[in-house]
């Protein structure tokens, strides 16, 4: 028998379905409450509003628990590589042999930029911030495929889904070069993934950057961490802006910009620069901790809390792991590592914390490894949008794949009723 929710209204009783997902997650359908009721629901930053159905990736924030296509990120991570796990979240299984080397061919196709974006890039000042050139070298970059605007599934998904992949890494590292004042340099065809883009970031024209292992590694599970996370800031603004049939650059660039802010992606940039603080004032931490539970100081532990998971971030658990264990083979003996640390066994001792349940979340330690690794501060944002990528993709093809009628959300107004216009001299 169908479940439904009763509600009572004005003494009146309504039936609303119930819909279950596949892990038994449970939601009301109030997809016909406004029109048998003349009531919406009111639910300020979403976070009790299921806003799709989704295949791609499960949470359970309570447990700790994450997967992408039902695979656990524990197992990915230990596992597999960026670009086995972009062709699963992507195309919603985990490549053979054949498909794998199909989507690598596909990648090593699509790295190359048009040569007039350079002209795109001289553009930006150099102390531009890479994030803001992300998503502009992006909607530059659908300029070059006219097909998006007229007939933009005139080629196959899974092309489209390359082209956007390789050129991000492509654009990022140009964008990169332009900040530093470096010339450009070219994707190398013999490279996988990651590595090309350390190369095309690091190599220069009469050097090639020597590519360790260890380096290759930890970044690659960087990108795969944060491969996707379901119904984010900013893959719920990727979504909206494809319900709109925007094209999927377009909708990736409006991705980039919501994924910029502080308080989502930026926060790794974020978590550098407060732990470069704390050691610049010699601080071991405690009277960081002391600001950030000050509601007046404006600080927050940056690294910590998460909307979803009310427990250890999974994610966090591997890339701590990951930190120490490139650290120790880089010999590299990081002071932010061991304020880091401090930091993580005092918030999770005090009461502040405690209660609200504020973990470290992904961000905490990932900006340890790439500075351990080279990358510049300001590049932290964009190696997270490098990652997020298969996610925003894959949840941009559930959009078009589905008939839903354009993402809008309705509001409860509280500005002025009724009111008349004046004339200037009126006016007070
Ligand atoms: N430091 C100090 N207090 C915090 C923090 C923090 N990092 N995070 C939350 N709180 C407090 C907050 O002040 C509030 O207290 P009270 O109940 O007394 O008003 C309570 O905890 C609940 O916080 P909230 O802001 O209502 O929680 P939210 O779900 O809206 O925000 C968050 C989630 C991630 C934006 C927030 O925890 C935060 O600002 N964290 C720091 C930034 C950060 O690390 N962001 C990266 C998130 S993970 C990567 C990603 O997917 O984007």
């Amino acid at each position: 028998m169908e479940k439904t929710a009763e509600l009572i209204l004005d003494g009146k009783t309504y039936k609303l379905p119930i819909v279950e997902g596949t892990e038994q997650e449970r939601a009301i359908d109030i997809s016909s409450l406004r029109n048998q009721t003349g009531y919406i629901t009111l639910d300020d930053g979403y976070g009790n509003t299921g806003s799709c159905k989704s295949q791609i990736t499960f949470i359970d924030g309570e447990k700790g628990i994450l997967r992408y296509r039902g695979i656990p990120i524990e197992e990915l991570a230990e596992k597999s590589t960026f670009i086995e796990v972009a062709h699963l979240i992507i195309m919603g299984k985990l490549p053979n042999n054949t498909e794998l080397r199909q989507f690598s061919d596909l990648l090593t196709q699509n790295e190359l930029l048009d040569e007039a974006m350079k002209h795109h890039f001289e553009g930006f000042p150099a102390h531009a911030h890479p994030m803001a050139i992300l998503s502009a070298m992006i909607n530059a970059a659908s300029c070059f495929h006219p097909e998006l605007l007229t007939d933009q599934f005139r080629d196959s998904f899974v092309v489209q889904a390359a082209r956007l992949l390789a050129k991000v890494r492509t654009i990022a590292a140009f964008a990169y070069r332009k900040s530093r004042g470096l010339p450009a340099i070219y994707p190398n065809p013999d490279l996988k993934y990651t590595a090309n883009f350390l190369h095309m970031m690091f190599s220069l024209p009469n050097r090639d950057y020597e590519l360790k292992p260890e380096v290759v590694k930890a970044l690659d599970l960087i990108f795969l961490l944060h491969a996707d996370h379901e119904q984010n800031c900013s893959t719920a603004t990727v979504r909206m802006v494809a319900s709109s049939r925007a094209n999927l650059f377009a909708s990736a660039a409006a991705g980039v910009c919501a994924l910029w802010g502080p308080l989502h992606g930026g926060a790794n940039q974020a978590v550098l620069e407060m732990l470069q603080e704390i050691h610049k004032a010699g601080d071991d931490g405690s009277r960081f901790i002391a600001a950030a539970k000050d509601k007046n100081s404006g600080k927050r532990l940056m690294g910590f809390g998460h909307r979803v998971y009310k427990n250890y971030d999974p994610r966090a658990k591997i890339i701590k792991k990951a930190c120490d264990e490139v650290l120790t083979k880089l010999h590299i003996n990081d002071p932010l590592l061991d304020i880091a640390k401090h930091l993580e066994e005092a918030a999770l001792r005090d009461p502040y914390f405690v209660e609200r349940k504020l973990y470290p979340n992904v961000d905490f330690y990932s900006g340890i490894i790439m500075r351990a690794i080279g990358i510049p501060v300001e590049m932290f944002t964009v190696m997270f949008a490098i990652g997020r990528m298969p996610g925003w993709i894959a949840n941009y093809k559930e959009v078009m794949e589905d008939p839903t009628r354009i993402y809008r959300p309705r509001q409860i107004y509280t500005g002025a009723t009724l009111n008349h216009y004046s004339s200037v001299k009126d006016r007070k």
